[in-house]
Formats: C-alpha cells, structure tokens, sequence
C-alpha cells in the first residue's frame, strides 16, 4: 500500500482548520434572501454533507493506512462543516434543514458495502458536481451571506478532490494497468448520469443563479478531465499547485 505523502494532506487540513477558527464564523445576523428555487436546491445539499465521508473511516483504517486515516478524519470534519455551515445559512433565511430522504439512507447502505476503491469514485462523482455547484451559488448571488458561506464551502472542495485524486491514483496503481482508463471511463459515465439528475433537479435553482443546464453539466463534464489525468498519472499531486 503507498501511503506516502499522506502527511502533508493532514498538515494541510490542520492549517486549513486553524485558518478556520482565526476566522471565525460568517455573520449569521444578517440574515440571508434567495430565490425560492435556490433555498429548495440548498437545502437538498445540506441533507447531502451531512452524510459526505461518514463511511470513509473505517475502510481507511481498515486499509491499513494510518496517516491517510488521519487525513480522512479531518477531511470528514470539514464536510459535516459544510452541512453546519447551509444549515446555519438556512436558518439565517428562516428556512429549516431538511429529514433525510429514503434514498439517502440507501445510498449510505449501499456504499457500506464498497471498498475503499469505490467508495472514493462514489465520492468523487459529489465532490466534482458540488465543485461547479457551489461556484454557482457564490457567484450568482448578490446576497453576501450566501456568497460567503459558498466561497468557503467552494476552498475546501477545491481541496478535496485533489485530496481523493492522490489517494485514488495510489487505489488505481493496484489495478492491471489495462484496466485503469476504462475505470475512468465509467466513472466518467456515472458523473454524467448524476449530473444529469441534479440539473433536472436543480435546474430552476441553476437558471435563478445565471446557469444553463446544459452550461453546468458541459462545466462539469469539462473539469472532470483534470481529474481523470489526476488519478491516471504518476504525479497527481502536481494538480493542487494549479489551485
Ligand atoms: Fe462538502
Ligand atoms: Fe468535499
């Protein structure tokens, strides 16, 4: 198992949460105004990080590997940061959060039973679509709470993937190597068929946020090209520095 360089994404995640608590939180007094469309859409995203990661732990460890485990912890805490973070925007608007919906606790089953292998290209589909996502929400509003609260969701998901593209390559390496680009492949596939699920789901929040359909799974679609060669080659990690 390469668990190398595992390390420097729990320094990583341990200034990033320094950086946190210097900062402090938004200004929740101000109160937050969004479309309908856009707080219906947001709340279905807080239900979403809340359970982002919670399966992770136990295949890290089981994994073997101590200091992506590590990692993974603090990557955790930063995605039920997230879930506190909507829910306290949602408030701020006088909305609430959200039950969980059937479908998520399948889904939450349903990756129980992954490896660790798929549970990351799980993830990833998410973590690729919320890039775009909340991108969406912090610039196509002119209410500055939500700017806010998007902009710092958006600096850790830009982390992230990177985050899970190292470990992925290290996942792939395992792999023949013929097999490796048509795992991409279909992991690609999977992205486009969430993709296309969330912009008929969210297509009313998109529009109200300035964003075609077709514009935000073309952007989507785009950015997951840098992933693919993220996972595919040797040096993933030279990604993050384009960040
Ligand atoms: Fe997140
Ligand atoms: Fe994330």
């Amino acid at each position: 198992m390469r668990a190398d360089g595992f390390v420097k994404w729990t320094r990583r995640f341990e200034d990033e949460r320094e950086r946190r608590r210097a900062q402090g939180d938004p200004d929740w007094d101000r109160g937050a105004a969004l479309p309908a469309a856009v707080w219906t859409s947001v709340q279905r995203f807080q239900v979403g990080e809340d359970g982002d990661g919670a399966n992770l732990v136990g295949k890290a460890d089981q994994a073997g590997d101590t200091d992506y485990g590590q990692a993974v912890r603090l990557f955790i805490a930063e995605e039920q940061n997230h879930a506190r973070l909507l829910a306290r925007l949602l408030a701020a608007g006088g909305l609430p959060t959200l039950p969980g919906h059937w479908s998520d606790t399948v889904f939450v089953r349903l990756r129980r039973l992954m490896g660790l292998r798929m549970e990351l290209l799980v993830l990833m589909v998410a973590e690729v679509v919320a890039l775009r996502y909340y991108r969406a929400l912090r610039d196509g509003t002119d209410d500055p709470l939500t700017t806010d609260v998007a902009g710092r969701i958006l600096r850790d998901e830009e982390r992230h993937v990177p985050f899970h593209c190292e470990r992925l390559h290290a996942s792939l390496a395992e792999l023949p190597r013929a097999t490796r680009r048509p795992v991409m492949a279909l992991w690609r596939l999977l992205l486009l068929a969430a993709t296309l699920v969330v912009v008929a789901d969210h297509g009313p929040a998109l529009r109200r946020l300035g964003l075609g359909r077709l514009r935000f799974a073309g952007d989507v679609m785009t950015s997951s090209r840098t992933v693919v060669s993220a996972v595919l080659t040797p040096s993933p990690d030279a990604w993050t520095n384009t960040n």
